[in-house]
């Protein structure tokens, strides 16, 4: 069995390692593409040293992009990728451009594609990530689940069970590998930054930070909250871009303690979030990485995939209205805490679960 991994933007280098590790554990042939979609050291390379993966064999070097241009120009490399090497299974994560363009050619190729974090939906087809869930999903062979509510999804659109492979959470495997290493980093000594003193930002949707509007409503009430708790900012580079420019957000700047950081390496985030009072935030993966930390975690979105974090773990859904966050910010510093708990099969087993279903899947063709 012969295997290509794909991973393209921040949010793959967490779930592919594990992967990566647990292959190379049982001697399966495999290689790394790395399409090149996040290119910054501080969004590529670091998680490549802090995960302890080997550098990618190929690296399509596609860039950023509109979302055709970006999913073409991947299409046209990988496709290359593919007819030299002749992959048995090609192996995709998450829900981004890069993970849809490799199935689509994949698939178009005959070749089986796996999907680690199938099945998640968050039933706005607003957001480039879920069209990009759903049109990998339906292309893909095995369909690699996180939770119940994923299966529950697949099979609502029709998916046969034997290709449904309910595995538990990837992220978590690379969360449980590293939090012991994370303890070696000196961030909160170089931020001057006390544990539980702090609180954790992230924003990054386009539907949060490409609006001028949206932006500034939004930084507005986080600067109010960081009157109550300083929160550091670990910004994206999409957002950064935005907030520069932005006029109007230079008049709140200096209001409250909101720090804006570059993006962090995984060990130093890690250390960070773990740490922390509180996160707000709308990324997908923290809502995962703070339930498993048992973090209390805000999410400033109308939506969220996973709905296992609010249902058990310790995640609140505010939504974008600013006395909503608020609210939710403030019950949670009030210790206003719900009993939470880490959903099943997020142990940090799950590579070893997926290598399993590929062992099985390669010993019945
Ligand atoms: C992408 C994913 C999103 C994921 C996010 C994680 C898609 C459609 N979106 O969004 O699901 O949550 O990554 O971080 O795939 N940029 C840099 N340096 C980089 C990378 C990007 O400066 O290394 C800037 C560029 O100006 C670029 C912008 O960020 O245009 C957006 O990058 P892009 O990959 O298109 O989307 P993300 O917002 O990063
Ligand atoms: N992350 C990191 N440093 C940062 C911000 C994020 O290491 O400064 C990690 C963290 O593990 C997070 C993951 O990157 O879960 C995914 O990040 P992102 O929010 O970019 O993507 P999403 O999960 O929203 O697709």
């Amino acid at each position: 069995m012969k295997i290509i991994n794909v991973v393209g933007a921040r949010p793959n280098f967490m779930k592919m390692a594990p992967l990566v590790h647990e292959l190379n554990r049982r001697g399966i042939e495999q290689m790394l593409v790395h399409t090149g979609q996040h290119y910054d050291d501080n969004m590529s390379k670091v998680f490549f040293d802090d995960l302890r993966m080997p550098a990618p064999d190929v690296y399509l070097g596609i860039g950023s992009g509109s979302h055709s241009e970006q999913t073409a120009k991947v299409m046209v490399e990988f496709e290359k990728v593919c007819l030299e090497h002749k992959p048995d299974l090609v192996v995709v994560v998450g829900d981004v451009n890069s993970t849809l363009a490799c199935s689509i050619v994949a698939a178009k190729l005959w070749i089986a594609v796996a999907h680690v974090e199938a099945g998640l939906r968050s039933f706005d087809m607003k957001m480039p990530e879920e069209v990009n869930r759903i049109v990998t999903d339906r292309l893909t062979d095995l369909l690699l689940t996180p939770s119940p509510d994923g299966d529950e999804n697949l099979r609502k659109e029709g998916v046969a069970e034997e290709r449904i492979h309910r595995v538990g959470n990837i992220m978590i495997d690379s969360l449980f590998a590293n939090v012991e290493r994370a303890k070696d980093s000196k961030i909160l000594d170089e931020l001057g930054l006390a544990p539980k003193g702090y609180g954790v930002l992230t924003l990054h949707r386009p539907s949060n930070v490409d609006d001028p509007e949206i932006l500034l409503k939004l930084m507005t009430v986080l600067h109010e909250i960081s009157e109550r708790l300083p929160l550091v900012f670990s910004c994206h580079p999409r957002t950064a871009q935005r907030l520069e420019d932005l006029e109007a957000y230079a008049r709140l700047k200096d209001r409250g303690d909101l720090r804006i950081l570059p993006p962090k390496g995984y060990l130093d985030f890690m250390r960070l979030v773990s740490q922390s009072r509180l996160v707000l935030t709308d990324s997908g993966g923290l809502q995962e990485e703070t339930t498993a930390l048992r973090i209390p975690c805000v999410t400033i979105r109308e939506n969220t995939e996973r709905p296992i974090t609010i249902t058990e773990g310790s995640n609140t859904l505010a939504g974008t209205n600013p006395d909503k966050i608020r609210a939710a910010a403030y019950a949670a510093l009030d210790g206003d805490q719900k009993d939470t708990s880490v959903p099943d099969l997020w142990d940090g087993k799950t590579a070893h679960r997926i290598v399993n279903v590929f062992e099985s899947w390669w010993a019945a063709r």
